[in-house]
């Protein structure tokens, strides 16, 4: 949601922040703009669209813009439709503010300033900040106590980057709930809402902590705590590379993911086993925790709850403990029913989602062991769960998730073995020849798919022609199912839903009419003769089926247009090459309809608001 960019130092800033923003673009990217120090005073420019037309407006109307200080911003609305005004850095005489989170309390603040003579130009929450900052400058004449006085007063999320026009050269940076690094370069320090956006100069970061100040001059970069005392901070050098944050001639970011999916398994599953898969674990994760827990709950959104989904299939099965899966943002709200020896697993791509973090934060205050399975290191849910697995995806830039999807649910598959071993249901030499199929089988079935993708792209060709789909399957099916409408969805615009085969008759099959395309999934293998009745129900009705099926299970000849066989992969693992068979349709048909894969609409990878 929102990324900044923030240089100070010895080469020109301007280009260094824009093409910061195109790196950080797919965190939201209805509006952009950058302020720069230039001739004594802050200049900014903005405009609502994508960062080309801000780089426009500067080329046109700043041209040789120049200045070794600035910071950039590019938007995903939540306060005030994508328009110039409301597009960051918002800034005054005094001040200049980039902001990523929600001011909650930003009406109050607003109104308080309005009555102390402050005009707002613009809709946003952001501008309360901007302008509280600007008055306590005035007030203090001291740029620090400025903020901290300003933070006391602003509730909500926040990471914030504040140049004052007083005060060329020095950028200040703070954070609470919203993700912010510094880093340090051999020409000059910034701030970024994600190392992406600074590969290109460095691999030195420094991870920021809620209520941390930093203040960043050409050369140095330092930091206070809350209280405002000096702390020292060691910077990490990031393992993350320039290949893996480009498109390496791929059409496009989705695409080469889906095509990673391979390495990104065996990496995961390698990073989880170690020497043994026994003693794969997450910290605090004991034989005993395992024993006694008799329920997990698991809180997710979007993706990375469908990959909750999956995982409650395995570790009921494998393990027979019961799982809730529960979207974040309801599962905050609802006074789930809780056991002190349940176990709680947030799931989360970026590790920054604002609603899964807050059903992390609730589990914990109830006293629930707790375990994050994240992909970025060093992120939010990762720092605050007891116990952290990570999955081993590389940088997801695709607003679209997949590759992060399949190593969720093979991390939950991991899990449900050891599991399952703590509790006598499974011996290590099953577990072993699980974990083989997991890095040698896999890899491998999910190329021979990524090799025969043609069959998909005819019939993506067909399904872009139609505006409603429903998406059917049976116990793991239909959580894959959910996962196919929802990819589909969001890249394509077709609007699709998922339903349980089973579940269709009930009602749903009421929308069922001549020609509605109707995509059955089929990779458990001992309900495919259930699911080939519901597809045939709804066939006698005019569908038009598309099965996505494990090559092993035998389809009557009568009952489908379109069948994509995908490799079998032994222990209920076929769901793996089913997954990239509907990721591909999904990112054929949105490509035929000629969509912006990569940046769909109103969309934004990192969703740190609630
Ligand atoms: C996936 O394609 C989505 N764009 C979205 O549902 C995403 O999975 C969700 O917002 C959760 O993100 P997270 O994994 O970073 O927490």
């Amino acid at each position: 949601m929102c990324g900044i960019i923030g240089y100070t130092g010895r080469k020109n800033a301007v280009p260094i922040l824009l093409d910061g923003l195109k790196a950080l673009e797919y965190r939201g990217y209805d509006s952009s703009g950058i302020s720069v120090f230039q001739d004594g005073r802050i200049t900014t420019v903005k405009s609502k669209g994508r960062i080309e037309e801000n780089e426009k407006k500067v080329n046109n109307e700043y041209p040789g813009l120049y200045s070794t200080c600035g910071t950039g911003h590019t938007r995903w609305a939540t306060h005030g439709e994508p328009s110039d005004i409301n597009s960051h850095p918002h800034t005054t005489e005094n001040v200049s503010l980039v902001h990523n989170g929600i001011i909650e309390n930003y009406a109050e603040i607003r109104s308080e300033l309005c009555n102390k003579g402050y005009t707002f130009i613009s809709e946003t929450d952001t501008e309360a900040a901007c302008l509280l900052i600007d008055s306590l400058y005035r007030e203090s004449h001291d740029h620090l106590t400025a903020i901290k006085t300003a933070l006391r007063r602003i509730k909500g999320s926040y990471a914030f980057g504040i140049m004052f026009g007083d005060n060329p050269g020095k950028i200040y940076a703070v954070k609470k709930d919203s993700p912010l690094i510094c880093a340090v370069s051999e020409h000059g320090a910034f701030i970024a809402s994600d190392i992406t956006a600074v590969l290109k100069h460095t691999r030195e970061i420094y991870i920021m902590n809620d209520g941390e100040t930093a203040e960043l001059s050409a050369d140095s970069v330092t930091f206070c705590d809350a209280e405002g005392k000096h702390i020292s901070k060691s910077p990490e050098i990031t393992e993350l590379s320039m290949e893996q944050a480009e498109k390496s001639g791929f059409a496009h970011f989705m695409l080469k993911e889906i095509h990673e999916q391979p390495q990104a398994i065996k990496r995961t599953v390698a990073s989880l086993i170690l020497n043994d898969i026994t003693s794969y674990t997450a910290p605090g994760l004991t034989a005993d925790r395992i024993k006694n827990c008799r329920h997990i709950h698991i809180a997710a959104c979007g993706t990375a709850m469908h990959a909750g989904l999956v995982g409650k299939y395995f570790i009921e099965k494998n393990a027979r403990i019961g799982v809730n899966v529960e979207i974040a943002s309801e599962f905050r709200y609802k006074n789930p029913v809780i056991d002190k020896d349940d176990i709680f697993i947030a799931i989360s791509q970026s590790g920054e989602t604002a609603d899964t973090l807050a059903a992390l934060r609730l589990a914990k205050e109830s006293g629930l062991f707790t375990i994050a399975v994240v992909n970025v290191k060093g992120s939010a849910i990762a720092r605050e769960a007891d116990g952290v697995i990570y999955t081993q995806a590389g940088p997801e830039i695709a607003v679209a998730s997949t590759k992060a999807y399949t190593v969720q649910c093979c991390t939950l598959f991991m899990l449900s073995l050891l599991l399952g071993y703590h509790r006598g249901l499974m011996t290590k030499d099953v577990i072993n020849e699980r974990c083989r199929l997991l890095t040698d089988t896999a890899p491998q079935k999910i190329n021979d798919v990524l090799k025969d993708s043609d069959k998909i792209l005819s019939i993506s060709k067909k399904i872009a022609e139609h505006e409603n789909i429903f998406f059917i399957g049976r116990c793991i099916d239909s959580s894959l199912a959910c996962e196919a409408s929802l990819k589909l969805k969001e890249i394509s615009y077709i609007h699709s839903e998922a339903y349980m085969a089973g579940e269709l008759k009930h009602g749903t099959i009421s929308l069922i009419k001549e020609g509605t395309p109707v995509i059955a999934i089929i990779t458990e293998n001992t309900l495919s003769e259930k699911t080939i009745s519901n597809i045939k129900e709804t066939a006698s009705r005019g569908a038009d089926i598309t099965v996505i099926c494990d090559e092993r299970i035998i389809l009557p000849k009568d009952v489908c247009s379109n069948i994509i066989y995908v490799p079998h992969i032994d222990s209920g693992l076929t769901f793996l090459t089913a997954t990239v068979a509907f990721q591909l349709l999904a990112y054929h048909t949105a490509n035929e309809r000629g969509c912006d894969i990569d940046k769909p609409r109103n969309l934004a990878k990192s969703v740190t608001v609630e």
